[in-house]
């Protein structure tokens, strides 16, 4: 554009102005980013912009026409400035939208939920005894895995010529008196709890105790020398055996299904008199429903509770202990007992053991 309207006097014609207004109107409208902006503004407002050209070319008219020129600058910057203006908030206005669009977090998102690997069964099935005694009132009874041999022995009434001291395959502990002469072993049954909870609270007492236990036993498909009990105790005035059947019943529909009962056949056990074997009506066993051995119980003998500082002739009790294996094993009809402790993490996957 060689015209005589660039020349600095130039610039001051109305035309000149007016065509300085629309490029810079067009060319401020036409940024679309902060920085296309702001060099849009200095070319149009800077001091090289027609505008200011144009502001510092009044000194050079004659002195009467300099004040119209001032105004026709003037307006025609502050035209530019309200473009620019309106243009800033406008770009403002999309980034402020475009930064609540993109970086907004939705709390109520559906996240992808990546299960790593599963509870073991063994775990889930001890949690939910442990839930159905509780939902009964009972408390959940500990006791340590090595033991001294008074817990696992003598204070059940197993005195040490007892036959069935050497029945059960103990683990010995090296070099061990735990104290008044007493030597420590692994816990061989979650009986040893009974002990603990009695010489603990005064009655009444009602415990569910899920536990390792321990015994020397080979690992094969149906031992193993490290195994789950749970144990129950219940401690307080005019408890009979019809208490402890009706428990275990309950207990049975849990574990077997709805339509498992429970019989007791008599058996001896040193800390229960009379004592019992507990067998299960197994309806869904894979080889047709049957009678099977679930465990022992029994009422607590008086010499335990003695030893324990109870007084029989005021209180009488039921204990019984159940092997959570087993029980876990003709339910999924697993026939090999290594399969639950071999850590291949495909395993429990296959079960319905619903968490
Ligand atoms: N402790 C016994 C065992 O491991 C099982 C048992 C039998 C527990 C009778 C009891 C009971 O509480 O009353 O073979």
């Amino acid at each position: 554009m060689s015209n005589e309207n660039d020349s600095p006097a130039g610039l001051l014609q109305p035309e000149a102005l007016t065509r300085a207004v629309k490029e810079a109107t067009s060319a401020i409208e036409g940024a679309s980013t902060p920085a296309e902006l702001a060099a849009a503004k200095s070319a149009c407002l800077g001091d090289k912009a027609p505008v200011s050209l144009a502001r510092r070319a009044i000194g050079s008219l004659p002195g009467p026409e300099r004040g119209e020129a001032g105004r026709n600058v003037n307006a025609a910057r502050a035209e530019i400035t309200a473009v620019f203006e309106a243009r800033r908030a406008a770009l403002e206005a999309e980034e402020a939208a475009r930064i609540l669009r993109e970086e907004t977090v939705d709390v109520t998102a559906r996240t992808p939920r990546r299960r790593v690997g599963a509870r073991h069964p063994i775990s889930v099935q001890m949690d939910r005894i442990a839930d159905l005694f509780v939902a009964m009132g009972y408390e959940i009874g500990e006791g340590p895995e090595v033991e001294l041999e008074w817990f696992n022995f003598d204070a059940l009434n197993i005195h040490p010529d007892h036959p069935a001291r050497t029945m059960m395959d103990t683990f010995h502990l090296a070099g061990g008196d735990g104290g008044g002469g007493s030597g420590m072993v692994l816990r061989t049954h979650t009986s040893t709890v009974q002990i603990h909870t009695m010489l603990r609270r005064e009655p009444p007492i009602y415990t569910v105790a899920p536990g390792r236990v321990y015994r020397t036993d080979e690992l094969d498909a149906t031992h193993s020398p490290v195994f789950h009990q749970t144990e129950g105790l219940v401690v307080d005035r005019g408890i009979t055996m019809a208490d402890l059947k009706g428990t275990l019943d309950h207990f049975a529909k849990s574990v077997f299904g709805p339509d498992a009962v429970t019989r007791l056949r008599p058996s001896y056990f040193p800390f229960t008199e009379p004592s019992a074997e507990v067998d299960v009506w197994f309806s869904a066993h894979k080889d047709g429903a049957r009678w099977i051995e679930w465990g022992g119980c029994g009422m607590v003998n008086p010499r335990v509770l003695r030893a324990c500082g109870i007084d029989p002739e005021v209180y009488s009790g039921f204990a019984f202990g159940m092997g959570v294996e087993r029980a876990l094993m003709l339910r999924h009809g697993i026939t090999d007992m290594r399969d639950m402790t071999d850590g291949d993490v495909r395993f429990p996957a296959g079960l319905r053991v619903e968490e």
